[in-house]
C-alpha cells in the first residue's frame, strides 16, 4: 500500500495493545512479533498508553537489530498534547522502542479540547526533525476530519485509525469513502472484532475451501480494496502464522457475496465508535 506521500506500508501489520500484560511470556509474544515480521506483516502498531508503556518496551526488544524491516507506528495520549507534550512523549516513545524514528505518529483519539492545529504544528516539527517520517489520526470520525483538513497542513495527515472488520462495517458510510476520496489509506483496527471472529461459521468455511483459517479470511476482507492496511493482534506465533496466509488470499468475487450476505452493513455498526468515542470521553472526565 501507498501513502500520499509515496510511502510504502505494509497492508497487513500487528497490533500490541495486550502485549506485556501477562497473559503469555514475554518471550512468546516477542517470538510472535518476529514471526509476522518474517512473514511480511512489517508494520507494527503500538502506543505509550498500551501498558503504560511496556508494549513498547517489549517491541523495541523483538525488533532489535532488525528495525529497518519495520513500518513503526505508535501513538501519543491525548492528555500528553499541550505545550512541548507531543515531542516530549514521541522522545519518550522513541527510548521505549529503542529507535531513533517512528515511520507514523498518531493522536490516538480527539478530546473536545484538544487543539488540532496546535498538534499538527508539533506533528510537522517532528517531521522536519527527522523523528518521524508521517504521522495521522485514530478514531476520527468525518467531521473530525473535516476539522483537521481545515488546520493549516492538516490534509498532510497520512491515515486515520478506526474500527473495521467484518462484523463492524460503520465506516463504510461515511469515512471510508471520504478517505478514498482522497486517496488517503485507512488502518482497521480490531479487524478480527477483538477475536469475535475466529469462530465465525461463514468465515471457517470459506476458509477451510482455501485451507486456512477463519481469521485469515477476516483479515484478506478487511485488505481487500487495497485501501485498507489491518492490524491484528496476537502475542502465538502460530495464530500469527495462520494469520499472515491473508497476504496471499485472493476472496472470489462469490465468497465476498456470501460475506457481504451473513455480515451485512447496517445501521447498527454506527454505535459502536459512538460507543468507544463515548466511554473515551468519561474516562477524561473521572
Ligand atoms: N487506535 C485505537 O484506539 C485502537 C483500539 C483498539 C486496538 N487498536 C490496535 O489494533 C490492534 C488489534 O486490535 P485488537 O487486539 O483489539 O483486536 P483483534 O486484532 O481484532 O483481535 C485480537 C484477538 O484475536 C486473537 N487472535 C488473533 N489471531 C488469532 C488466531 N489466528 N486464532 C485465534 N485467535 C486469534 C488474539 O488472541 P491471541 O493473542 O491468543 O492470538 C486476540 O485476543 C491492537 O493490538 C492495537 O494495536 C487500536
Amino acid at each position: 500500500m501507498k501513502f500520499r506521500d509515496g510511502a510504502i506500508v505494509p497492508a497487513l501489520g500487528q497490533g500490541s495493545a495486550n502485549l506485556a500484560q501477562g497473559k503469555r511470556s514475554e518471550a512468546a509474544e516477542e517470538e510472535a512479533l518476529r514471526t509476522g515480521l518474517s512473514l511480511g506483516m512489517a508494520l507494527i502498531d503500538t502506543a505509550e498508553m498500551y501498558g503504560s508503556g511496556r508494549s513498547e518496551t517489549l517491541i523495541g526488544r523483538a525488533i532489535a537489530g532488525q528495525r529497518d524491516r519495520v513500518f513503526l507506528v505508535s501513538k501519543v495520549w491525548p492528555n500528553h498534547v499541550a505545550g512541548d507534550g507531543i515531542a516530549r512523549a514521541c522522545e519518550a516513545s522513541l527510548a521505549r522502542l529503542g529507535t531513533d524514528h517512528l515511520d507514523l505518529y498518531l493522536l490516538h483519539w480527539r478530546n473536545p479540547d484538544t487543539d488540532l492545529s496546535g498538534v499538527v504544528v508539533a506533528f510537522e516539527s517532528l517531521r522536519v526533525a527527522g523523528k518521524i517520517r508521517a504521522w495521522g489520526v485514530s478514531n476520527f470520525n468525518v467531521s473530525d476530519m473535516e476539522d483537521l483538513f481545515r488546520v493549516p497542513h492538516g490534509d498532510r495527515c497520512a491515515t486515520n485509525q478506526v474500527y473495521y472488520n467484518i462484523g463492524g462495517r460503520g465506516i463504510e458510510y461515511d469515512l471510508l469513502p471520504w478517505c478514498e476520496q482522497r486517496g488517503m489509506p485507512v488502518m482497521a483496527y480490531a479487524p478480527l472484532g477483538h477475536s469475535r471472529l475466529v469462530r465465525d461459521p461463514t468465515l471457517a468455511r470459506i476458509g477451510a475451501a482455501h485451507g486456512c483459517s477463519a481469521t485469515a479470511v477476516a483479515l484478506a476482507w478487511a485488505i481487500r480494496s487495497g485501501n485498507v492496511i489491518a492490524i491484528p493482534e496476537s502475542g502465538s506465533p502460530a495464530h500469527v502464522k495462520e494469520n499472515a496466509v491473508a497476504l496471499s488470499l485472493m476472496l472470489t468475487p462469490q465468497e465476498l457475496q456470501i460475506l457481504d450476505a451473513a455480515h451485512p452493513l447496517r445501521w447498527v455498526n454506527l454505535l459502536r465508535p459512538l460507543l468507544d468515542r463515548s466511554k473515551r470521553w468519561l474516562r477524561n472526565l473521572l
